[in-house]
């Protein structure tokens, strides 16, 4: 399902957008290769002095984040000022994220920070988002919700997991239908639409939410607003 840009591209935006973090604030550690980078940026700026506490999105930004000394706390303490995050595909600011299956807390750390910063590299940008949406289900509820985004037009296919027989298994316990709708015209629609169908717990598509692209090059970085 993943895709890849250069490790290069994807360390840029990582560490562009870990520099925008300043002293005694509250980040928002997203997960996935892109944002793995800006947790060692943030990890390397905790060394030489900075003080911030970081909210992890999954078990792998929590163990990365460990791993690199930076404090932790939670949603329960506190409000994120900013989080920086990556995704399967942008277009015009809006994302689809969950190929780690980590979509649902990212989306609830990301849209509760006062700034949230998308990391991305070329190989994601699209005119129409066509990414198929990673949607987290209740384990109970996987051919109900299955049947339901068949209705709406979708393509849903359990994910498998690597390495083990079975299905993945997010780290609420649930499944992850990937279902492929071709090109999303109306992400916020269709966003609206997946909610709504009982079983559902969460879905990839982030609309409206990012406030700054950090768009990482072989030769640079773009930052932009949508
Ligand atoms: C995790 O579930 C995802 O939302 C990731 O943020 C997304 O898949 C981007 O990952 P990469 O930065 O590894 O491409």
């Amino acid at each position: 399902m993943k895709q890849g840009g250069s490790t290069d591209a994807k360390r840029r935006a990582g560490e562009s957008a870990a520099e925008t973090v300043e002293d005694g604030m509250v980040v928002g550690l997203g997960t996935g290769s892109t944002a793995a980078h800006a947790i060692r940026a943030l990890g390397r700026a905790v060394d030489a002095g900075l003080d911030v506490r970081g909210i992890p999105t999954s078990f792998q930004s929590r163990q990365l984040a460990r791993e690199e000394g930076i404090p932790l706390t939670s949603l329960e303490e506190a409000t994120p000022d900013v989080a920086i995050d990556g995704a399967d595909q942008f277009a015009d600011g809006d994302l689809v994220k969950g190929g780690g299956a980590a979509h649902a807390r990212e989306k609830v750390v990301d849209a509760a920070a006062d700034r949230f910063l998308a990391v991305v590299d070329p190989t994601k940008e699209a005119d129409v988002l066509d990414y198929p949406v990673p949607v987290e289900v209740l384990p109970d509820a996987r051919t109900t919700v299955a049947e339901r985004l068949r209705a709406l037009g979708g393509t849903p296919a359990l994910r498998a997991a690597e390495r083990k027989d079975g299905p993945v298994v997010t780290d609420n316990g649930n499944l992850v239908l990937d279902c492929d709708f071709g090109a999303i015209p109306d992400p916020g629609g269709l966003g609206r639409d997946v909610a709504s169908i009982p079983g559902v717990v969460e879905h990839g598509l982030f609309v409206g939410l990012v406030d700054e692209v950090h768009l990482g090059t072989d030769d640079g970085v773009d930052v932009f607003e949508p």
